[in-house]
């Protein structure tokens, strides 16, 4: 492993500033992959309190600019989540982000609870999957009101010493004051953003939507310019730290992210497309970057565009 970026967030000092965005892999011998590819923190699929089948496949479908996703948070409940993170525990040698996903603050509640007993470092409150409005209504994350009712039950159970962390849809009209009502309801970081749309494909031979569900969420390169107006709106509104996720492929991107004003760096779509080796890239094209340009740290160009 060559050298990585000395990152401190919410008092953990980071080996780097890149996360493993939540459901793009899954499986703990793919965490273990991003821990001995560069990243600084991993995040879990989305569990929900009860198993969940999922959508019909295909669940995934690649176009010339990115993804659309329809996985409908197929999982396999709490039970078997903390099966999966107690291995995780023992097996990771970074923090990582356990994230939750339920459609009412009942259920997010029982979730925490299920979880305060393996002390997780963090929980990441998935408010935003929009693969599944059919089911469930729309993500709690669309209102600030509900944004705020679920951060606010949360952090009351977890003990001060789990980070919350909010995680937003950018399919709303003002996601600076979704994560200002966050802040206020005692959100310890922002996440953002979640997949667009949705959107859909259509296979011209067959004649019908590419994805089972018809429908899912856009991810990868095409998104990126929502991404960044997303963090630099939620950096404009908030003063916890930004994960910011969304599109990003290279180490350009990535800068783009700290300049909008992200502490952290997610990536997900992109090592669909170039494998785990975009980590490690990543790593060294920022380090060269800030030594280029005389800075010590990637926190030294946080929200350098403001
Ligand atoms: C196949 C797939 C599954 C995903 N599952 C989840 C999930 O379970 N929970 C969640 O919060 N986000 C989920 N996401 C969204 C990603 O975490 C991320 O926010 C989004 O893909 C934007 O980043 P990217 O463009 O780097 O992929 C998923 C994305 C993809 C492509």
């Amino acid at each position: 492993m060559k050298s990585l970026i000395q990152t401190d967030f919410l008092g953990y000092k980071l080996r780097s500033p890149l996360v493993l965005v939540s459901g793009v892999y899954t499986q703990t011998s793919d965490f273990l992959n991003a821990q001995n590819s560069g990243a600084g923190v991993i995040t879990t699929k989305s569990f929900t309190y009860f198993p969940r089948q999922g959508h019909p496949a295909p669940v995934v479908a690649k176009y010339k600019e990115g993804f659309l996703n329809s996985v409908g948070l197929r999982n396999a409940g709490i039970a078997e989540a903390k099966k999966q993170i107690r291995e995780l525990k023992s097996k990771l040698n970074i923090p990582f982000l356990i994230s939750i996903f339920d459609t009412n603050i009942k259920n997010f509640a029982q979730l925490v609870l299920h979880l305060l007993p393996l002390e997780p470092d963090f929980i990441e409150l998935n408010l935003s999957c929009p693969n599944v409005d059919d089911e469930f209504g729309k993500p709690l994350a669309t209102q600030t009101d509900s944004a705020f009712e679920v951060v606010k039950t949360v952090k009351k159970i977890a003990d001060d010493k789990i980070k919350i962390i909010a995680k937003l849809t950018p399919n709303v009209n003002d996601i600076g004051m979704v994560a200002k009502s966050c802040e206020r309801a005692g959100a310890d970081a922002i996440a953002a953003i979640n997949t667009v749309g949705p959107g859909m494909l259509i296979d011209i031979k067959s004649k019908k939507p590419v994805l089972g569900n018809r429908q899912g969420g856009v991810s990868g390169p095409a998104i990126k310019p929502m991404a960044l107006r997303c963090v630099y709106d939620i950096f404009e509104n908030v003063s916890i730290p930004i994960i910011g996720m969304g599109g990003v492929c290279n180490t350009n991107d990535a800068i783009e992210m700290l300049m909008a004003g992200a502490s952290l760096i997610g990536v997900g779509s992109a090592l669909y497309l170039n494998g785990w080796k975009v980590f490690q890239e990543i790593n060294d094209g920022i380090l060269k970057y800030l030594s280029e340009n005389g800075y010590g740290s990637s926190n030294d160009i946080i929200g350098l565009a403001h």
